[in-house]
């Protein structure tokens, strides 16, 4: 596995695909929905769950007696619902960093050849085939498990789509913290202060309201410290310079992706004119 994280000759045809994938999936509220920001989660492992269960499901039926047409339905199903959770996939592929993409290449060449076999096998099947159909249907099944293997990888291993900043929790201690003295904070200023000298926090004023914000970006630990505050559908955001997740900076919600996950917003007070912050 880490020789194919290594694996740069991967990078052309990976940089071609990123490219047409970017091209492609348009516009913004496109992406956002194949990345689940609507969700507050990333959707692609909430979609494979129809081509997987229906999959493994028609397995078990083909071993059983009476149950051609109700395997071939569920191949079917499972055949129709790979094509959108590959769409989200590939949509959440596009904006990992390069060792995560040329996994995540062959973690989905694995997925093509699964949902080729599993295409083979409908048509066989819906020809009376079912002797072809069924041996075709394993074969998909064997694909596609090396393909969810893969895909563990990305995520479990090289934390694809995985909160990047919820770490930064468990390194604070508990208790009240000193940021700054209130009057000294400038409005509407991004600053970036250290909790536990370890923990990265953004502070933004805007007016006597101050928001404490985890620093690195859930997607991939990008600087928001050094993002772009703007308005975005009435509400001001912070945008992460690295790939433009943007964040509300007055609950952490995410407003685009690619991160699905929202940012954690630490709670405030104020103390002889200090501003302190704790953990949630
Ligand atoms: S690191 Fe990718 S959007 Fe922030």
């Amino acid at each position: 596995m880490t020789k194919l994280e290594q694996a740069s000759a991967l990078d052309r045809v990976g940089d071609r695909l990123q490219r047409a994938v970017l091209a492609t999936l348009r516009p913004q509220r496109v992406r956002d929905l194949l990345h689940g920001v609507f969700l507050g989660h990333p959707l692609h492992p909430a979609m494979v769950q129809v081509p997987v269960g229906a999959w493994i499901s028609a397995a078990v039926l083909d071993l059983m007696p009476g149950q051609r047409r109700a395997a071939t339905t569920l191949i079917g199903v499972g055949t129709v619902g790979a094509l959108p959770a590959a769409i989200a996939g590939l949509n959440d592929w596009a904006a990992l960093s390069r060792d995560q993409r040329r996994v995540g290449l062959v973690h989905a060449a694995s997925n093509t050849v699964g949902l080729a076999l599993y295409a083979g096998s409908l048509a066989a099947r819906l020809r009376g085939r079912h002797g072809t159909g069924r041996a075709l249907a394993y074969l998909g099944l064997t694909a596609a498990s090396a393909g969810a293997y893969l895909g563990g990888h990305l995520a479990y291993k090289q934390g694809a789509q995985v909160n990047q900043s919820v770490s930064e929790l468990h390194r604070m201690s508990d208790g009240w913290h000193s940021l700054a003295d209130l009057a000294a904070l400038p409005q509407r200023k991004l600053i970036t202060r250290e909790v536990d000298d370890d923990v990265s926090v953004i502070l933004y004023r805007h007016g006597d309201e101050v928001t404490v914000m985890l620093e690195r970006c859930p997607h991939q630990s990008g600087p928001l410290g050094e993002g772009e505050v703007t308005e975005i559908d009435g509400h001001t955001c912070v945008v992460c310079p690295w790939h433009g997740s943007a964040f509300r900076l007055n609950g952490g919600e995410v407003v685009h992706g690619p991160s699905a996950n929202d940012q954690q917003i630490l709670p405030t007070r104020v103390v002889d004119g200090v501003l302190q912050t704790r953990l949630p």
